[in-house]
């Protein structure tokens, strides 16, 4: 069986290639950079070298494939990041509908299916859209809140404090997207589903921000503050850090479109759930870098 996958130096896609690697399969790997792919696994791909932005080359990438996992990049650094995902989606349903895919697991979030208004997550929203629309059969996997989101702040970690813009004590589902990419592999495995499902993936707990400091503030043995700022502290501190001004609003966007009230419409169920929890992710991942 061939099966692309896209992002394979991801969290997400870079689990799915070793997954499908000892599974027996040799999957196709649509990559910018191979020397970013895991040296281990280097060999036991075949590379397709090349941008998710160029239609022409996913086309060509994904030709002959029964399976494929779609990621659309968050483009944060584009000029008009949802319109870059936009584009990016686009030219994933390209191919699929050019080229017969039969099955495709997409990588999206809690919150497209508001559809709107939901920032970066509007960007996800526009890939379900087109892919569902492509004629094969989709996995939707809306999933939560990523536990590697963390490491973009080791220095305010290694300073003691965590920030963020939600309120602190909503719970919302917090994810390893190394989980995400056990539960894509399964599916791109598996040759019996078809038609197109969502099923969320919302790690073991939903966490409150205040809860997720002390549960990393116990594992990685340092004090950590929860610090609450507003959205224009956010989008100021975005703009500053060089990030475009539709940029900043698809950042900020993404948490006003989540918060007040928002719950999921995928609830927590048996099929959500999966092992990694903060606790053993920030011991085994976060301490060490905060050395
Ligand atoms: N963060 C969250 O909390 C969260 C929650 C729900 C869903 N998601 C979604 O989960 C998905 C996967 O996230 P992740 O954490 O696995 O990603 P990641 O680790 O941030 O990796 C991004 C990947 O995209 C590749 N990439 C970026 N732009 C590209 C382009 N133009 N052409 C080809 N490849 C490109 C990068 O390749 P290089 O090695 O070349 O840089 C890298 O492999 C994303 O769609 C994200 O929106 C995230």
């Amino acid at each position: 069986m061939t099966i692309a996958v896209t992002t394979p130096t991801g969290h997400v896609g870079s689990r799915v290639v070793h997954l499908l690697v000892q599974a027996g399969v040799r999957p196709v790997v649509l990559v910018r950079d191979p020397d970013r792919l895991d040296p281990a696994l280097r060999e036991l791909v075949d590379v397709a070298r090349g941008d998710l932005t160029d239609a022409d080359f996913v086309g060509a990438a994904t030709r002959g494939a029964e399976a494929l996992l779609w990621v659309t990049p968050d483009s944060v650094m584009a000029a008009d990041p949802v319109a870059e995902m936009t584009r990016i989606g686009a030219n994933g349903a390209a191919a699929v509908r050019a080229n017969r895919i039969a099955r495709t697991v997409l990588i999206s979030s809690v919150g497209a299916e508001r559809r709107h208004g939901v920032g970066l997550i509007d960007g996800l929203a526009r890939s379900e859209e087109a892919l569902a629309a492509a004629g094969g059969s989709l996995l939707i996997l809306r999933c939560g809140f990523y536990f590697t989101n963390l490491l973009a702040g080791l220095d305010e970690l290694r300073a003691g404090t965590l920030t963020t813009t939600m309120s602190a004590d909503t719970p919302q589902p917090w994810v390893d997207p190394r989980d995400v990419g056990e539960v894509a592999a399964a599916r791109l495995l598996a040759t019996d589903w078809s038609g197109v499902a969502v099923q969320a993936v919302h790690g073991p707990a939903d966490l409150t921000w205040r809860q997720a400091a002390g549960v990393v503030a116990a594992a990685t043995g340092r004090p950590i503050d929860l610090r609450v700022v507003s959205d224009a502290d956010l989008r100021a501190g975005l703009v500053a850090a060089g990030l475009s001004e539709a940029a900043a609003d698809a950042m900020v966007g993404m948490t006003v479109g989540l918060r007040d009230g928002y719950v999921p419409e995928q609830l927590r169920s048996p099929a959500s759930a999966t092992p990694t929890t903060l606790e053993s992710w920030a011991y085994a991942v976060l301490r060490p870098l905060l050395r």
